[in-house]
């Protein structure tokens, strides 16, 4: 994923975000108003399904994927016990941790993230799966090498364990055969409502006359877009530090970048202005940097992303 998304700005507007499907399976223990388990599939960004351990079944989250799960019976089975097969899996393997990490009560957080990246101009595509404990990362598994790594040495005897014996050429055809499969019906099924175009409002913000100015870009609609500071018209490099794209609890999404202006003159403002735009569309919003157009950071959403399960987290339980 970090691989991922520094080759995405280094490059951002020749390549964007490819088309995904995300799986994220979470499994709680010491929460009392929360779901012990639950699961949800995402494409392109937007929930559409999800089961937890109080359904009995997988439930639609869109309007496009009720009516696959009304045309394709199998693919709600298939569905289904994945469900039921995790939910039993991430109970046992939450009980296990705790003793691994010698806790024996407070909140834990046992989390999956795994999925694929499909690009429907060139064909390439990516596969991850990544497991968190805590908000930390647990063990991943490596699609180029098949092999697992883990940071942690509580999961050490996972990953010799997972090297051999057969879990690795399940994952291979998980994460590339099944996932692109599944990703490229949904996208199908999707189509139109995937490709609604949802223009942003764009800000520039600055928390004191001599901090950074952030131009912050939200409510966006799909993630394949960029912002960036341009100077006479063309695109800064230096002095700029670019967000990830998150995610808004609406299915939206927010993307900001910074601009130093430290050594900017003020009659040199002017030459400086902020873009957003949508992959493989012309309509760019330009926004000048302009001091009566900057507003200090008060009421400002900011998500802040430590590692990469929390704010998943936090983002699909607000939209389910
Ligand atoms: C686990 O917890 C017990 C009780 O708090 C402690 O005595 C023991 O040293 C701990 N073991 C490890 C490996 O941290
Ligand atoms: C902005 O640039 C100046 C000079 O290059 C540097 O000293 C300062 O630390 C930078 N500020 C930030 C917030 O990066």
């Amino acid at each position: 994923m970090k691989r991922l998304f520094t080759f995405l700005l280094i490059c951002h507007i020749a390549s964007l975000e490819p088309h995904s499907l995300w799986y994220i399976l979470s499994a709680t223990t010491g929460i009392s108003d929360f779901p012990e388990f639950l699961a949800s599939a995402v494409v392109d960004g937007v929930v559409v399904a999800y089961c937890d351990n109080s359904l009995k079944d997988t439930k639609p989250k869109t309007h496009w994927m009720s009516k696959l799960f009304e045309e394709d019976p199998q693919h709600v089975q298939w569905l289904n016990n994945k469900c039921l097969l995790n939910r039993l899996d991430f109970k046992a393997t939450i009980i296990t941790l705790k003793q691994r990490f010698n806790q024996s009560e407070g909140v834990h957080i046992f989390q999956r993230t795994n999925g694929c990246f499909w690009d429907d101009e060139t064909g390439e595509f990516d596969g991850f799966n990544e497991y968190g404990y805590d908000g930390d990362d647990l063990i991943r598994f490596d699609l180029k090498t098949l092999t697992w790594i883990s940071p942690r040495h509580q999961t050490v005897i996972n990953k010799h364990n997972w090297d051999s014996d057969g879990s690795s050429l399940f994952w291979k055809y998980a994460l590339t055969e099944d996932c692109i499969h599944f990703l490229k019906l949904y996208l199908n099924y999707g189509k139109s409502s995937l490709q609604t175009t949802v223009h942003p409002s764009v800000s520039l913000l600055q928390k004191t006359p001599s901090s950074v100015v952030t131009c912050h870009a939200t409510g966006f609609y799909p993630e394949r877009a960029t912002v960036f500071w341009r100077k006479d018209g063309q695109e800064l490099y230096e002095g700029v530090e670019k967000g990830e794209i998150l995610p808004n609890n609406d299915g939206t999404f927010q993307m900001s970048v910074d601009l130093n202006i430290s050594s900017v003159t003020a009659e040199d403002w002017r030459r400086y202005d902020c873009i957003f735009l949508f992959a493989g569309l012309k309509d760019i919003i330009t926004t000048r940097l302009d001091r009566t157009m900057i507003r200090t950071n008060q009421g400002m959403i900011q998500i802040e992303k430590k590692g990469s399960f929390p704010l998943v987290f936090v983002f699909h339980w607000n939209n389910s």
